[in-house]
């Protein structure tokens, strides 16, 4: 049978991991402790007690990793690199063997015609950093750069692809103004200078990689949902202009040269977030922000539905399906494929990135392999299949949107849910270490190799 959705010809496929989430050897080879060590060290933080000590022990495994996604002809593969592992203390005296790793599996992608695209911070931040106050302090967005720099140096001939920052409003929003991921802050009055800081620390960044990375394409990650009213009441209306405004506008306006928008920091102050106003913006900053990028990455999972009465006033999940696998995924987070299509168009509409990617995208099903090994994950599969004819019809309306990257390549430590949660189109066995692709891997497999269905 001919495909009937055919991408274009330059289309990147792809999957993406994070290093805290599937490295393990937390302690190895002279990697210096990060947050997210530190936060899961502590009791009560994550599910179950899990931590990400071992993982998916993918930093002894990664030989056999970078052979699994060969075989399921991935072209493309993004993956963070984390920042104690290069510069154990977060400045100063470099661990060459941090560096050896991840400059060997570059080169071991490479060699299997797999594009590597890296991202400098997904998250596990060297803790020692945050002892002397982390990401709301200034000196964190300096130590940044003197870690972008030591790694493009190391791996710029090689990678051509960099993203700066992954989804910069949790690590600023849940890391220290709701405390549920590291650092565990929980304080709206750091959590503002914290975003203002990871931002300008990818403004900084840019032309530091750019010098060490020819012709390189650089870009930074933002978490985007496909936010709507429940009703066209003022409340409900207010409330999802918020959402969006607090989640995604505040990242990326200033990215793209608009400076923070003004009603956001409006809904800030009457937070009290903001007692001594925007006074650790200092001049220039905006102008360093809005550094030109290549392209946005862009993390697609569902729709937010807004709903002002509900008592606490958070954006709340509506509920208008059927609570079957099909429409809600076990996070739970809803099925909701024209979503995709949605923030697209309004992404490249609104803000005309020259490129877009989707960096990450994918869904959350247990289903476990049976006495063959096999994973019969229908249910991923089909998530996929509605969010691939999503894309397709974005780019149908002109996106220009490069490339693809499932969540995930493997089940993985989903932060404070540990392991109860599993992305992977490959399922891990977390006590032997085995890998077993899922039936949604072996759907992808063709895709990739038909670039369409
Ligand atoms: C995103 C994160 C990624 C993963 C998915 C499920 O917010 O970037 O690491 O946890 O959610």
């Amino acid at each position: 049978m001919a495909s009937k959705i055919v991408f274009p010809k330059e289309f990147l496929w792809g999957a993406a991991t994070a290093s805290y989430q599937i490295e393990g050897a937390w302690n190895k080879h002279g990697k210096g402790e990060s947050t997210w060590d530190r936060f899961s060290h502590t009791p009560g933080k994550i599910m179950n007690g899990d931590t990400g000590d071992i993982a998916d022990d993918h930093y002894r495994l990664w030989k056999k990793d970078v052979g699994l996604m060969k075989k399921l002809g991935l072209q493309a593969y993004r993956f963070s690199i984390s920042w104690p592992r290069i510069l154990p203390t977060g400045r100063g005296k470099v661990n060459q063997r941090g560096v050896d790793f991840y400059s060997k599996l570059v080169d071991s992608l490479l060699e299997a015609n797999i594009t590597p695209f890296v991202t400098l911070f997904h998250w596990d931040a060297p803790q020692a950093l945050e002892e002397e106050g982390g990401w709301p302090m200034r000196f964190m967005a300096e130590a940044f750069v003197e870690y972008t720099d030591v790694i493009s140096r190391a791996l710029g001939d090689r990678v051509k692809n960099w993203i700066t920052h992954n989804e910069p409003a949790v690590v600023a929003w849940l890391g220290y103004g709701i405390g549920v991921h590291a650092p565990g802050r929980t304080d709206f009055k750091l959590a503002l200078p914290a975003a203002h800081h990871l931002l300008l620390s990818h403004g900084w960044a840019v032309p530091v990689i750019r010098r060490n990375s020819p012709n390189a394409e650089v870009g930074i990650t933002l978490n985007i949902g496909w936010k709507v009213p429940a009703s066209n009441s003022v409340a409900d209306l207010d409330l999802a202009r918020r959402d969006d405004g607090q989640w995604f506008r505040w990242f990326a306006d200033p990215v793209y040269g608009r400076g923070y928008p003004s009603d956001v920091t409006e809904d800030f102050k009457k937070m009290d977030a903001l007692p001594n106003g925007m006074d650790f913006v200092r001049e220039g900053d905006m102008k360093t922000i809005a550094a030109p990028t290549d392209f946005i990455g862009l993390n697609y999972y569902s729709r937010n539905i807004s709903r002002a009465s509900e008592k606490d006033n958070d954006p709340q999940i509506f509920f208008p399906q059927p609570q079957t696998p099909e429409y809600w995924t076990e996070m739970p987070w809803e099925n909701y494929p024209d979503g995709l299509t949605g923030v697209l168009g309004r992404v490249y509409f609104n803000y005309n990135p020259l490129k877009l990617y989707i960096t990450e995208n994918g869904a959350s099903y247990s289903t476990p392999p049976d006495e063959k090994g096999n994973v019969p994950d229908v249910h991923r599969t089909n998530y996929l299949r509605t969010h691939f004819v999503a894309m397709h019809r974005a780019i149908q309306a002109g996106v220009p949107l490069a490339g693809y990257f499932v969540w995930s390549l493997l089940d993985n430590f989903e932060w404070s849910f540990g392991y109860s949660q599993r992305f992977g189109i490959v399922w891990v066995d977390y006590k032997t270490q085995k890998r077993y692709p899922k039936d949604s891997a072996k759907w992808y497999r063709k895709v990739i190799k038909k670039n369409g269905f």
